[in-house]
């Protein structure tokens, strides 16, 4: 048997996806641009993805822009606040590369300056320092992620919101991870960046949702790739309507995605008073989603007990999947606690199908190579 417990990295696509999919790859597979039947059968499916997408984020659908992924809608919304002026991106090594390398790429460029607000042990930002930068007139635009990819810390998105309405600032919300499992996800963001593939949809596709607002203070998108005039030019490509009709299944169902998220709440505690009783310290305090624990493996190093754990059945990270597979440390463990504790530590982040009894399976294998790396 195989406990899968690397849910932020990816989610097992739904069986209702996966149906969905098949009809749209099978009768729905035309061009959604083009003019004709096939195409107007294509562009049906799209347009009915992108309304379920944009009523789960309370957005109009016209709002919803259909991007690779989180990636690409994390590029976009940066990319476009700074595209024809320039100013300061307030931001963290909390976010995800996708945000994080953009926000260097932009001050190499010479676009902006960027303010890394100071990240704390917790696993959280410093809400006093956000108030002392936001007085500052050359802020142009705060991103901020709704939950940590790697701790699973649960950031004040809603302070940071408004603060930074306060003042007028606009707030991109980095929601990858928090969409279907927490309820406050960024509602109100000026740009929301959502992925299918972390919500049982499929892989390849996700959205960048541009509030009204935004133009209110000051963002205006703008596409990063030239070509056609698909999703209001601001995304060219022919869009694939399996992929979208997938898509909008997963965001529809992911609405009771945060109850059945919030069941695991026991399972979660008793599996962390588990690693307490190994010894093992977890990385990350205060409100964390109650799916993940990033534990601290102090004498092993985590890639290795990764690989240790994976001979073994059970599927976990050595930090977050876009790192895996290369020796580079967690930026975030790096930030809260040193490179020595980031090397040593492991994610482990479950989902809305694990059971205690895969956790319990999973304490026993980890007990066993703990214990056996000690002989
Ligand atoms: C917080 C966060 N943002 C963005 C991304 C990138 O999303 P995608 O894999 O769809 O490009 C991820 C992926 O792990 C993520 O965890």
């Amino acid at each position: 048997m195989t406990v899968y417990l690397d849910w932020n990295a990816t989610t097992p696509p739904l069986d209702e996806v996966l149906e969905v999919m098949q009809h749209v790859a099978r009768e729905c597979w035309a061009n959604p641009a083009s003019v004709h039947a096939w195409g107007r059968r294509a562009r049906h499916e799209v347009e009915k993805a992108r309304a379920c997408v944009g009523e789960r984020v309370g957005a109009d659908p016209r709002d919803v822009v259909f991007t690779s992924g989180g990636t690409e809608a994390n590029n976009l919304a940066l990319r476009s606040a700074f595209s024809s002026q320039t100013g300061m991106l307030v931001t963290s090594r909390l976010e995800h590369p996708s945000v994080t390398r953009v926000a260097e790429a932009l001050e190499r460029e010479g676009r902006a300056k960027i303010h890394w607000l100071r990240v704390t042990p917790e696993g959280s930002l410093d809400l006093d320092e956000l108030q002392q930068v936001l007085a500052n007139s050359q802020v142009r635009l705060v991103t901020v992620q709704a939950v940590n990819h790697e701790t699973g810390v649960v950031l004040p998105v809603q302070e940071v919101l408004r603060l930074a309405h306060t003042r007028g600032v606009a707030v991109h919300v980095d929601a990858v991870q928090a969409l279907g499992r927490v309820e406050e996800f960024g509602q109100g963001a000026d740009t929301l960046c959502v992925a299918s593939h972390k919500l049982r949809g499929p892989k390849g596709i996700g959205a960048l949702v541009v509030s009204p607002q935004a133009r209110t203070r000051g963002l205006e998108l703008s596409a990063l790739l030239l070509g056609g005039s698909q999703e209001r030019g601001l995304r060219p490509g022919t869009l694939d309507p399996v992929a979208a009709s997938g898509f909008g299944v997963a965001a529809g169902r992911s609405a009771g995605g945060p109850d059945r998220y919030a069941k695991l709440l026991p399972v979660h505690e008793a599996f962390e008073r588990s690693l307490a009783a190994l010894g093992l310290e977890v990385n990350g305090k205060g409100t964390r989603a109650p799916h993940v624990t990033n534990v601290w493996v102090r004498s092993w190093e985590g890639v290795e007990l990764a690989a240790a754990l994976d001979l073994e059945g059970v599927c976990v990270s050595s930090g977050s999947a876009c790192s895996a597979g290369t020796s580079e440390l967690s930026p975030v463990l790096s930030a809260m606690h040193g490179p020595e504790r980031a090397r040593q530590s492991i994610r482990i982040s479950m989902g809305e199908t694990t059971t205690w009894a895969e956790m319990e399976l999973a304490l026993e294998v980890l007990d066993r190579v703990l214990h056996r790396n000690n002989l």
